[in-house]
């Protein structure tokens, strides 16, 4: 019998859900793994089962895009029947993606036990969709693995019970250190050695979205690649609102990358002089590489990475980020240090909760109705 129903669906889930399937592999918890198709391109996708040695999907939706409503929408009307056939005893989800609501929601109107990794992480921004899909799963999780111990008060404010949170450190930090002596050498994915570069990397939609903002941004950029060279690895949403916007004379002089595989990317990021972005687990990665980071947006989910890592929250008004550019070039970089937990073994600490956790989960919750109507 299934006991846990693992949930991934877009690229910033598959290094989390790899460490958490090893590690349920290994204390003998029976698990099956489902993907949603939020994410399909072999570069968004397969390549990280690939690298990350994920085990083939049990279960694939095929949702692919759309709007936020079709995608969530679509994730659920085609998860329940999953659900019911495999009857798990609980459903854990991972991150904060429109996949995570979604199965999240389904599981738990059918009574089914919700498991959240990555908990309790909030930029206090409603504007981010993700913002409103963390809260939500949240509210409707019964067990709560958090990466940070700010995610403790974040989550009391919302009236969820302490008893219910466990603070494991950081799954995505387990891929992290597991994969780094295989981590591609930069000069290998650039064709060729720079002697020292920048990594960026964009897709926030309030930063590609609206065309006076990409195209400041790019302004900046470019600005900046005539000190060091910018490598940036260019996500689909993006490409896609260069080509709507014209502003494809913007990426003259960058190194421009399809959107490249984990262990690339561990590469670059890891050879970097320092990284731009936009991206939450880029703020993570760079914090446990102890690369400095420089983050595009107004604010963070992940404060831990400001006080105790490498990262520095810089918005993305072009002067602002001229000046911090400047100043990690002059040597201001943050040194940091590895935040407590995040150390390789938070996916065996959810194994082991879970151990004892699963056995006294006793068939579904009772529910009033099977039926909305
Ligand atoms: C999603 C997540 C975001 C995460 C990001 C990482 C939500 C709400 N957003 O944003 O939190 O940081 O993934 O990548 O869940 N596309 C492709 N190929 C693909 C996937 C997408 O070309 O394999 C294109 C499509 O044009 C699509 C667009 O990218 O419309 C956006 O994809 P979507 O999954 O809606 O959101 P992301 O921006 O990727």
């Amino acid at each position: 019998m299934t006991q846990v129903l693992c949930v991934a669906g877009a690229r910033p889930n598959f290094m989390k859900i790899a460490p958490v399937m090893a590690a349920l592999a290994d204390t003998g918890i029976a698990a099956q793994l489902l993907h949603t198709g939020q994410h399909y391109d072999a570069a968004m996708s397969d390549s990280f089962f690939s690298d990350l040695g994920i085990p083939p999907p049990d279960h694939h939706l095929e949702v692919g895009s759309g709007s936020h409503a079709v995608q969530t929408a679509e994730v659920m009307r085609r998860f329940e029947p999953v659900l019911d056939r495999v009857q798990p005893r609980a459903v854990l989800v991972v991150g904060d993606v429109n996949s995570t609501i979604a199965c999240a929601l389904v599981a738990a109107k059918r009574g089914v036990r919700v498991i959240h990794v990555e908990a309790g992480l909030r930029s206090y921004d409603r504007s981010m969709p993700e913002e409103i899909n963390r809260v939500l799963t949240d509210q409707i999780s019964d067990l709560l693995f958090i990466t940070e111990k700010s995610a403790l008060a974040n989550l009391a404010r919302e009236g969820i019970d302490p008893a219910r949170v466990e603070f494991v450190g950081n799954v995505m930090i387990d891929t992290l250190y597991r994969n780094l002596e295989r981590a591609v050498p930069a000069s290998r994915t650039l064709g060729g050695a720079l002697p020292e570069y920048a990594v960026l990397t964009l897709h926030r939609p309030s930063n590609v979205d609206d065309p006076a903002t990409l195209a400041a941004l790019l302004g900046v950029v470019g600005e900046i690649s005539r000190t060091l060279p910018v490598v940036m690895p260019l996500h689909p949403r993006t490409r896609g609102s260069i080509e709507k916007f014209g502003l494809s004379d913007g990426l003259d002089g960058l190194h421009v990358l399809p959107p490249v595989g984990y262990l690339e990317m561990l590469g670059l990021m890891r050879d970097a002089r320092l990284v731009l972005t936009d991206s939450g687990g880029i703020q993570e990665e760079t914090t446990a590489l102890g690369v400095p980071c420089l983050t595009l947006r107004e604010n963070t989910e992940r404060p831990i990475t400001l006080d105790e890592g490498t990262n520095t929250l810089v918005g993305a008004s072009p002067d602002a980020i001229r000046a911090a550019f400047e100043d990690v070039m002059g040597g201001g970089g943050k040194a940091g240090r590895i935040p407590e937990y995040w150390d390789g073994r938070a996916a065996m600490r959810i194994a082991h909760t879970l151990q004892g956790w699963l056995p006294a989960v006793k068939g579904v919750r009772a529910l009033s109705a099977t039926r909305a109507a």
